[in-house]
Parts: C-alpha cells; structure tokens; sequence
C-alpha cells in the first residue's frame, strides 16, 4: 500500500513521516535503519494500523527530511526523535526500531524513559562498534566520497540480505537498491560516522523498564542473533523471536512472521 507523506518542523528542520491509523493507546513510532527511510515500513502500517495509531519517519538526512545544520549523532537523532514527538504533541510512543533505528531507540530510552510506553528493538544491538568497525566505516567514507554509491550499493546488499532472499525477494531488493543509491552520498558518510561514534547502550540495559520485544532475522550478520540474545538477557522480562528466513531486514524479508510477532506482542502488553 502507499501512504501519503506529512510534513512537519521539528528540532529546525523539516521532518517527512507516515502516519497511518488511530488509536486511544500509545502510537507505535517506526525507526528505520541506515541507510534506508520510512518506506521500509509500508507493511508494518498496513498490517498494524487497523488497531494503532503507527507512524514512521525519516531521521534527519534521509528519506525526505532535511539533514539542518546539527551534527549528526545518534544522540542528536534521539533528541530530534523527541522533538518529533513533542511536534506532533505525542507523549509516550512504543519506539520500533531496525538497526539504527534501534541505536536511536535505546538513546532514548536512557536520555527520558517517561516518553517510551514500550520497546521493539529489531536487528540491532546494544554494544559500540570496535576499533576494526570504526576503521571500516571510515575507510567506507573514503570509499564513497572517491567512487559514489554503486559499488558500496551492491556490496551492502550481500550483507543486508540472507543468501536466499537475494534471490526470492526481488522486489525488496530492488526497493532497498533504489533506495541506497537514491540518497546523498555527503549524508551516509555523516550517518557512517555517527554510527562509528555512537555509544554502546548495554549497561544501561538492565534500567529498562517497559514491555520490550527484541526481533532478529535468523541470518543476520550485521547485528547477530547473538548480539540480540545478549540484550535478551540483560534487560528484564524482554521477549525475543528469531525471524526464520531472513537477514538483517527481518521485516522485509519474512513480513508476516515480523508482524505476527509483534501483533501478539502488542495484544499482550498494550490496549489499542
Ligand atoms: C543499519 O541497518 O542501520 C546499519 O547496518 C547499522 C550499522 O551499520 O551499525
């Protein structure tokens, strides 16, 4: 299905989002990975949005909000996830967040966990990168800045998605292809260093308080069923599925096994 984008300023730049559905319960608000935008979660709103308020937006330089004048980090994309919120006066969201989306997640939870009714943390993980993984993504940078997008499109495709789906979900591919070469190459080499910045969130874990699901594809090799199992144990009462058939995009890649997951996790813990 495809939804009309909204528009609005928030933290001093114009923030595009989707907004689909109502609800009297806390909105889900969708936090797409690096370096995607809020078109990954098509089939989340239309699964999802008959019984939640479900909204998805694009973090700052990505999709069709402005990247502004900040410096990127993921600390700065927490503190413009709550702006967002405060623009569309939302008080308290269940926060779903892929990967990056995750990292934002889990900043915002630590900097106000009064805003977060409850946590779906999707192929990510709580641990920084390493020294070997900040070298990478710098040497990613250099990469870029020098040859453009192609190259580095088709080699994070082999590693965003499970050797089976490569070749059984075409259309997912191509979208997430289309979507990669269709960004600024100047703001993934800023959104590579902030996530080579960023903080590791796993002491923080064991503060968390609220309904969480931690989702991963089976084959994920970016952020590992193993680096999920460890946030699993580390914060209190936390759910986990292991998505069979999928990589690091476990909601594109096996879509109705992502959304019954979290439907029933949804069911479980919050009224719609
Ligand atoms: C993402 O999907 O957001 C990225 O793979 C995260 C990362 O590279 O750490």
């Amino acid at each position: 299905m495809t939804f009309i984008p909204k528009n609005i300023t928030a933290n001093g730049i114009n923030v595009s989002y989707l907004d689909e559905g109502t609800s009297t319960g806390a909105p889900l608000i969708f936090i797409h990975g690096f370096p995607f935008n809020k078109e990954m979660w098509s089939t989340q709103l239309t699964a999802l949005s008959d019984n939640h308020r479900c909204i998805a937006y694009d973090v700052r330089g990505h999709g069709g909000s402005e990247a502004g004048a900040a410096q990127f980090g993921i600390p700065q994309f927490a503190d413009d996830l709550f702006s967002f919120m405060d623009a569309l006066k939302i008080d308290k969201a269940i926060v779903v967040g892929l990967s990056m989306g995750g990292y934002i997640a889990l900043h915002a939870i630590e900097k106000n966990d009064a805003r977060i009714a409850g946590l779906i943390l999707c192929d990510t993980q709580c641990a920084a990168d390493t020294q070997e993984g900040r070298d990478k993504r710098k040497k990613t940078i250099a990469f870029i800045q020098k040859n453009g997008l192609e190259v580095y499109t088709e080699e994070s495709l082999k590693n965003l998605f499970a050797p089976a789906s490569l070749q059984s979900k075409k259309e997912e591919v191509s979208f997430i292809k289309n979507t990669i070469l269709d960004s600024k190459p100047e703001n993934i080499c800023l959104t590579l260093q902030a996530l080579a910045d960023r903080k590791e969130k796993c002491t923080m874990l064991k503060d968390i308080h609220v309904p969480v699901l931690i989702l991963v594809g089976k084959e994920d090799k970016i952020t590992t069923p193993e680096a999920a199992e460890k946030m699993h144990r580390e914060i209190k009462g936390a759910e986990m599925g292991i998505i069979d058939g999928a990589g690091h995009l476990s909601n594109l890649e096996n879509k109705d096994g992502f959304n019954e997951r979290v439907k029933s996790f949804l069911a479980k813990n919050f009224k719609s």
